[in-house]
């Protein structure tokens, strides 16, 4: 994954900027979703721990009477900075990508601007942290990082911390996507199963992204989350917030609903407009991919996160 380049900005410029979001707004917009049944909630990017103040706006939204999961992604860059006030604001569970252990594979596909050291103590500090069963999220590229797959699972192995292999997607429209560039996750899995036996796991709940598997010797657990050869558009239940206020109802999405001029039309108007967005959203770009309408126009990821 191309590393983000979103700016730092803080608090102030958020609250005053025409583009951005500040707190206030997203907290407002957090509670209608919450009044409308949503009780998970993932902050996500861009890469989030390049926003100033983010564990004031991580307590805030903790305080929310109905949020039951309140979880980030991170490329780890900045983890082992952040990873205790990430704790202290009420910050349930944490996602951390990475894609390899090879450290100059990671240079690679960091573009030069992570460091694979850095990711690592991110992810003890947030051990350290009192974060337990971190997903650590692995998007495998066909003759890119496939090798790196067992290593990344050996390593892990024995954690709580689960790995999770992302079938290559082709999210946004810069990343150059070829079908020959994914890794079936039947494929990974069957290789994964010759060198430690794996068994099926039930999903925690219906529509769960990831397939459940357990190592068989009681290692842990891994997951694979097979967008592109096995879609669950019909299972689907993500609704998407850009740090702007438009609504997206697709990680594929070629435009998104505004909700920020509603919010100072009062709580019903907003969740109005919500709902009617929510309802008369018929996405399926996954099933489709390829002959769907949008599949040459598509909102970049790091608008709406993974
Ligand atoms: C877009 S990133 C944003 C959050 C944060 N900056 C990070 O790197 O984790 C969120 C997730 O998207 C996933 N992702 C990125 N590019 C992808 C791709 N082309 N196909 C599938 N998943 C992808 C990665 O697994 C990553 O964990």
């Amino acid at each position: 994954m191309p590393a983000d380049r979103t700016p730092e900005w803080t608090e102030n410029d958020h609250a005053n900027s025409s583009k951005r979001l500040g707190f206030a707004e997203i907290e407002t917009l957090v509670r209608s979703f919450v009044y409308l049944g949503v009780s998970k909630v993932r902050l996500t990017g861009g890469e989030p721990l390049l926003r100033r103040g983010l564990p004031d706006l991580i307590a805030q939204l903790a305080a929310i009477d109905g949020i039951e999961d309140l979880a980030l992604t991170t490329n780890g860059s900045l983890l082992a900075r952040h990873a205790n006030a990430l704790a202290d604001a009420g910050l349930h569970r944490l996602t951390v990508s990475l894609d390899t252990l090879d450290t100059q594979r990671f240079a690679q596909l960091s573009g030069g601007r992570g460091r694979l050291d850095d990711v690592l103590a991110g992810i003890a500090a947030a051990e350290q942290a009192g974060f337990t069963a971190i997903k650590i999220n692995c998007v495998v590229q066909r003759g890119i990082n496939d090798a790196d797959v067992l290593p990344l699972l050996e390593h892990f192995r024995g954690s709580a911390h689960v790995v999770r292999f992302i079938e290559y997607m082709d999210v946004g429209t810069c990343n150059r996507w070829q079908r020959d560039q994914v890794v079936p996750s039947a494929q990974l899995r069957d290789r994964i199963h010759q060198r430690w036996p794996l068994r099926a796991l039930q999903p925690n709940y219906r529509g769960e992204v990831a397939s459940r598997y357990a190592y068989a010797d009681g290692g842990g657990e891994v997951g694979f989350v097979s967008s592109v050869s096995e879609p669950f558009c019909g299972d689907c239940h993500r609704a998407r917030l850009g740090a702007d206020g438009q609504l997206y109802t697709c990680l594929f999405a070629a435009t998104g609903t505004p909700l920020r001029e509603y919010i100072n039309h009062g709580e019903v108007a907003l969740q109005q407009r919500i709902v009617e967005t929510w309802v008369g959203r018929g996405d399926r770009y996954s099933e489709l991919r390829g002959n769907a309408p949008e599949a040459g126009r598509r909102i970049e990821m790091f608008m709406v996160g993974g």
